[in-house]
């Protein structure tokens, strides 16, 4: 079936923080929506909860006018996984990130879909293959990996496991691109690109705060108003391209000598240096930034940072880190 027909019944496993933003997301696209968790009266607790909240989201003008009313009447809840999954065309497994709960909440879902149903699992970290392996017709089955909180972040990573068809990757990029959201398709690898990189982050600092060099406090403070404030608009390549490559290199032989091995200089990047090639200043880099737009993308910068840095003077700082 055409994903972007709004006759495509959606089920969600597993009603609890993402599977209730996510069923408030295709509700309001105007999907109808069954909500499914571990028994009935928890699954219409959350139909309650999320049709509660999307007024207060709408009053606080954070969903557009109409949202509360389209998730009332599309959202409904029900009494099994089984019922939920009998009808549906797309199913989204976002159950707890346990292995074995995961294993017998997909079985489950196969014993009840339609044999062409999709099956999406939300997993943050789990390889697909290997969940695949608990689901019967696996070409049928992908990780779409949706963000927190999953009614306003825009990135969705689609994760095809080596048995998944292309024409059910296809359809879920079509699907998750008509909800407004940004899906990206990305290799199976445990925590995919998103929580691969942002646990490594979280690893470093950890290891900042164990050794006494800096409080959690200090660490946000700064990520947040540094680098961190760049990652809206670049990412770690395009960031590296406009810095200089050279100038990372650089930095490369003094992290390596004070870390080893775990910052030795990359390959790739080693290899680009000595072709002579440092990013947006000689064209080129990660990014393929072309050196004759360079004051181009330099105005761009400038004029995305000073919209952001007056973002967050209008938001003011975030309640309870205020000193
Ligand atoms: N919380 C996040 O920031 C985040 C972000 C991205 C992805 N994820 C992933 O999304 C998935 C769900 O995470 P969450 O944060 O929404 O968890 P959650 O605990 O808020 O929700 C899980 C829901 O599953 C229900 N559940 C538990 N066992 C069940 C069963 N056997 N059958 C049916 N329902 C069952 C629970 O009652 C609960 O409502 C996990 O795989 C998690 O890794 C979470």
């Amino acid at each position: 079936m055409d994903m972007r027909d709004r006759a495509t019944r959606i089920a969600v496993v597993g009603a609890g923080y993402m599977g209730g933003g996510m069923a408030q997301v295709f509700a309001m696209s105007g999907y109808s929506c069954v909500l499914a968790d571990a028994d009935a009266p928890t699954a219409e607790a959350a139909r309650e909860r999320l049709v509660r909240e999307a007024e207060d989201f709408e009053a606080q003008g954070l969903f557009p006018p109409g949202s509360a009313s389209a998730i009332g009447s599309g959202l409904s809840a029900a009494e099994s996984i089984e019922e939920a999954v009998a009808g549906a065309d797309y199913i989204a497994e976002v159950v707890p990130e346990r292995s074995d709960i995961k294993a017998d909440v997909l079985a489950r879902i196969c014993a009840s879909c339609g044999a062409d149903a999709v099956i999406a699992s939300n997993t943050s970290a789990i390889p697909i293959e290997s969940l695949a392996a608990h689901v019967t017709r696996p070409e049928r089955f992908l990780g779409v990996h949706w963000m927190n909180p999953a009614p306003f972040v825009p990135g969705v990573e689609l994760i095809p496991s080596t048995s998944t068809s292309p024409e059910v990757l296809d359809s879920a990029e079509t699907l998750i691109a008509g909800l407004g959201k940004i899906p990206v398709r990305v290799a199976d690898q445990t925590g995919f690109i998103a929580n691969r990189l942002q646990y490594a982050l979280f690893q470093e600092a950890s290891r900042m705060v164990e050794e006494g060099l800096a409080t959690p406090r200090q660490v946000d403070e700064v990520v947040s108003n540094s680098f961190g404030f760049r990652l809206p608009f670049f990412g770690p390549f395009a960031i590296a391209d406009m810095a200089g490559l050279d100038v990372y290199a650089g930095g490369y032989a003094s992290f390596a000598a004070a870390y080893g091995d775990r910052f030795a200089v990359p390959r790739m990047l080693t290899d680009r240096v000595a072709a002579g090639d440092h990013g947006l200043k000689t064209g080129g880099g990660f990014t393929g930034m072309d050196a004759s737009r360079a004051a181009e993308i330099i105005a761009y910068r400038n004029r995305a940072y000073a919209a952001l840095a007056q973002l967050k003077t209008d938001l003011g700082k975030v309640p309870g880190a205020e000193d």
